[in-house]
């Protein structure tokens, strides 16, 4: 399955945290730190370091939405997270967007599975992208989970 377009005007990269840090950085201060209210020390681990990150920016070049991506410990399960959205550009396919992008760029790097820990609140939104639920709910940096798995079929 493809990625669903982006919306007219907007950008998406993908990259290296060295390269998208300062866009990828501003969404989630603002989206996890600021809003969500998650500890900073929380938010930033060292897994930025290894991840390959996407950015969405609009046609001014402002950071609009975020994710990441890395390989679990298990063998050929990709982690997804950091999965943001701006408020002001919510509801207009932007998660979806940078979901499906790393949902695919997980298949092409060979993983056979990809999963997340879903805010509780979003369970629709992963859901409706093919992901399922495994396990009870869970608190993580005070915020109800849930962990979601979604099996990648097709070729590399
Ligand atoms: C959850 C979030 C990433 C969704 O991104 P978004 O850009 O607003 O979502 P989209 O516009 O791409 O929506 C895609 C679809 O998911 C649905 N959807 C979006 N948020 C949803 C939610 N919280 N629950 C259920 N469905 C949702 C939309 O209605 C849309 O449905 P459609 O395909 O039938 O039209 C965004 O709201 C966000 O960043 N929230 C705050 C941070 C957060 O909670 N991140 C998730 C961490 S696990």
């Amino acid at each position: 399955m493809s990625a669903p377009p982006l919306p007219a005007g907007f950008r998406l990269q993908e990259g290296p945290w060295e390269r998208l840090a300062p866009g990828a950085r501003a969404v989630r201060q603002t989206v996890f730190v600021d809003e969500q209210a998650i500890a900073p020390a929380l938010e930033w681990d060292d897994r930025d370091a290894i991840a390959t990150h996407v950015l969405v920016t609009g046609a001014d070049g402002a950071p609009c939405a975020t994710g990441r991506l890395y390989a679990e410990a298990a063998p050929r399960v990709a982690r997804i997270g950091r999965l943001a959205v701006c408020r002001p550009w919510r509801g207009i396919g932007l998660g979806a967007a940078v979901l499906a992008h790393l949902v695919e760029r997980a298949r092409r790097d060979g993983h056979a599975e990809a999963v997340l820990h879903a805010q509780s609140h979003a369970r629709g939104f992963y859901a409706g992208r093919g992901f399922a639920v495994e396990g009870a709910e869970f608190i993580e940096d005070g915020i109800a989970h849930l962990r979601m798995r979604k099996a990648l079929a097709g070729c590399r």
